[in-house]
């Protein structure tokens, strides 16, 4: 009997799993170091309080609110949880600093810096404030510039993920900046969905994981049945990124679900280019008209559920939706997949 209990203890795999998350659960202020990746007119309080409240990490997206809104969204996001949460708040915001103010006024923890370089007085104001700054960070050279800048935290992100993506897959932005990357804890984001993966990436140095797209289907989520449908539909092939016809007219990379608008958006690229070699539009003007065609597109799809025309952002990992499920269940699965992954590794198969 003695000698039993002065064996040493192995810890089981949940015990294993959760030391492999502890920086970045720490870092987050959860029980995992999971977050809900932001999602314009996705991410609003039931999700992020659904994924709080589940021990995961929300992040309300702020896309383009005003600072009344944000400081609503937030509130009421506070009133359904008492855990911890974040807010992403796009750089080119014209009111970006404003917006930070509105997160430090609410005490918000972290805020998540999105859609380029944030301005140094914005991270500047946001620490002084007392918040965590989180950056994403698309290449190495952008990494150590952030850290220096003075970070806390970053984000990379792989071109599977769902919405604006970059050119590298987190498979090889995970083997060069995870690695060299130590000074902050780093979460990996883009085309996750299953725990075996999570585990994988935390054992590779990753502080955490951030999911879109797994989430979209959580009961709590507000996004319309037809948006969801697609997603339980979808498979990894359908999730494209969207096409330049032109190299003349740059089109930013958006990963979404094709659909009759993907199929325009091509012909509209098409007729718009006629015009501009036909002389009737000025170079200025046709790239205008195309980067206007999606202007208000995600929020037909995920709100008015027009997902033939609007904009169904989705990351390869929709293959992986099958089921619109609770978000604690999401968590649950993803945790339990990590742990039996890790108990399957111990026990040598
Ligand atoms: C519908 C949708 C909308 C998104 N909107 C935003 C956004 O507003 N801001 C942002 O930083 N990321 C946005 N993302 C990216 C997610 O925050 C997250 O990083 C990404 O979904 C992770 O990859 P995954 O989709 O493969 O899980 C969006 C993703 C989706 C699927």
């Amino acid at each position: 009997m003695e000698a039993l209990l002065d064996a040493p203890q192995r810890p089981g795999p949940a015990a294993a799993l959760e030391a492999l998350m502890a920086r970045g659960a720490a870092f987050l202020g959860t029980r995992y170091a999971i977050l809900g990746g932001a999602m314009s007119w996705v991410s609003e309080r039931h999700l992020v309080s659904a994924l709080s409240n589940a021990g995961a990490f929300g992040v309300i997206a702020c896309g383009a609110m005003m600072p009344d809104r944000l400081a609503e969204e937030i509130a009421a996001t506070q009133a359904l949880t008492d855990k911890p949460f974040g807010v992403n708040l796009i750089t080119m915001h014209p009111q970006l600093m404003e917006l930070v103010q509105v997160c430090l006024q609410a005490k918000v923890g972290h805020i998540v810096f999105a859609g380029g370089i944030p301005p140094a007085p914005a991270i500047r104001a946001a620490k002084d404030g007392g918040t965590k700054v989180v950056c994403f960070a698309p290449a190495m050279a952008l990494a150590k510039k952030l850290v220096r800048s003075g970070a806390d935290a970053l984000v990379i992100e792989g071109s599977e993920a769902g919405g604006h993506i970059g050119p590298v897959s987190l498979t090889v932005l995970a083997q060069e900046i995870l690695p060299v990357i130590r000074d902050v804890p780093v979460f990996v984001a883009g085309g996750i969905g299953r725990g075996e993966a999570i585990l994988s990436y935390l054992e590779m140095g990753a502080a955490g994981v951030q999911l879109g797209t797994r989430f979209v289907c959580a009961t709590e989520c507000v996004a319309h049945a037809n948006f969801k449908r697609a997603f339980i539909r979808g498979a990894a092939r359908d999730a494209l990124p969207t096409v330049q016809l032109d190299a003349d007219f740059p089109v930013i990379p958006v990963r979404a679900l094709q659909n009759q608008g993907t199929k325009r958006f091509l012909e509209h690229q098409a007729a718009v280019v006629q015009r501009y070699k036909a002389g009737e539009l000025t170079k200025e003007a046709a790239q205008l008209d195309i980067e206007h065609f999606w202007a208000g597109a995600l929020r037909r799809a995920v709100v008015d559920g027009d997902v033939e025309n609007g904009s169904v952002m989705a990351g390869q990992s929709v293959g992986l939706v099958t089921q619109e499920q609770p978000a604690a269940e999401i968590i649950a699965e993803l945790m339990a997949q990590a742990g039996a992954a890790l108990a399957r590794r111990s026990e040598g198969n």
